[in-house]
């Protein structure tokens, strides 16, 4: 059986945002003018799956009405003869197969991740952050489900983390098991660089199978007082093979400040209509 169901958390608070995440969730700001989970949504439809399940939560209505259809706006714009815009919104339409549950408490990554277990009962299943981006020619996604197809394992994507940062991550430590391959043998949520058992962290993208689920719920309080998905990944390793995946692509976290900005930076230096004068500015700023 193959993934075709994908679950993205959006229920944070998103603390490190705020004032603006007071009245705005984070996963909708804009990376020039779509915001964060468009990109995330984008990802998981051009990995081939037709069904997303969105965790969202208090606060969290504009991303709802992101995906909802706007027909009066179609109609403006129709009128109106603004074909560009038009075919920005339609490009939205073909994110059908989009389902909503709250979580009632934002309790931590792992309390979110199950409030998905009714919707994907007993099919294997894709995670994706809300406010992780990455960009690569296969979606990371569809490069873990493909590794999903062969090993019929839960698989993890992970990327070398400078020393400085180890402590925002979980940090896995594996066994060489194929090209860019490793089957985990632990993962720890946040550790001191004494403690982290190598420099690779869990970068946001996920394949499970849904043993998940029951490992969940065991799962109790970890770091940060919130209920880990590490954690429970922690618990499934000692059940079933659990492979990490070293995803050679671009990642930007949005949720972080300055990986919003670069993220900006890298988006609009792509932007065909935007670059040219984009790098004349960057070129004047870099002088000063
Ligand atoms: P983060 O830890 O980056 O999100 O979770 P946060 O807690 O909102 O951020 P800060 O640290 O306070 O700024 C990664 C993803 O998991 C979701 C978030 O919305 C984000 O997309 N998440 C996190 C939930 O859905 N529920 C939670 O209880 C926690």
């Amino acid at each position: 059986m193959t993934v075709k169901k994908a679950v993205i958390p959006a229920a944070g608070l998103g603390t490190r945002f705020l004032p603006v995440t007071k009245s705005m969730p984070k996963e909708m700001l804009p990376i020039i003018d779509k915001p964060v989970i468009h990109y995330v949504v984008e990802e998981a439809v051009d990995s081939g799956i037709d069904d997303i399940l969105l965790i969202t939560g208090r606060g969290k209505r504009a991303i709802e009405d992101y995906f909802d259809d706007a027909p009066e706006l179609m109609m403006h714009l129709e009128r109106h003869g603004k074909c560009q815009q038009l075919d920005a919104l339609r490009e939205i339409s073909r994110f059908s197969g989009i389902h909503f549950v709250r979580q009632r408490e934002p309790k931590g990554l792992g309390d979110a991740v199950l409030c998905a277990e009714k919707h994907c009962k007993d099919e294997p299943f894709a995670v994706l952050l809300g406010d992780d981006i990455m960009k690569d020619r296969t979606p990371c996604t569809k490069q873990l489900i493909d590794i999903f197809d062969k090993t019929g394992s839960s698989v993890l994507a992970i990327q070398e983390v400078p020393t400085e940062q180890l402590h925002r991550y979980g940090i896995v430590k594996g066994n060489e098991s194929g090209e860019n391959l490793l089957l985990l043998e632990d993962i720890i949520e946040k550790p001191s660089p004494a403690e982290a058992p190598s420099h690779f962290g869990s970068i946001g993208r996920y394949v499970f199978t849904p043993a998940l689920f029951s490992c969940l719920k065991r799962t109790t309080k970890g770091a940060g007082g919130e209920i880990q998905l590490t954690d429970a990944i922690r618990l499934l390793m000692k059940q079933e093979d659990v492979y990490a995946y070293i995803y050679q692509g671009k990642r930007f976290d949005t949720g972080d400040k300055l990986g919003y900005i670069e993220t900006i930076i890298d988006y609009a230096r792509e932007d065909n209509a935007m670059k040219k004068d984009l790098n004349l500015f960057l070129r004047k700023v870099m002088r000063q």
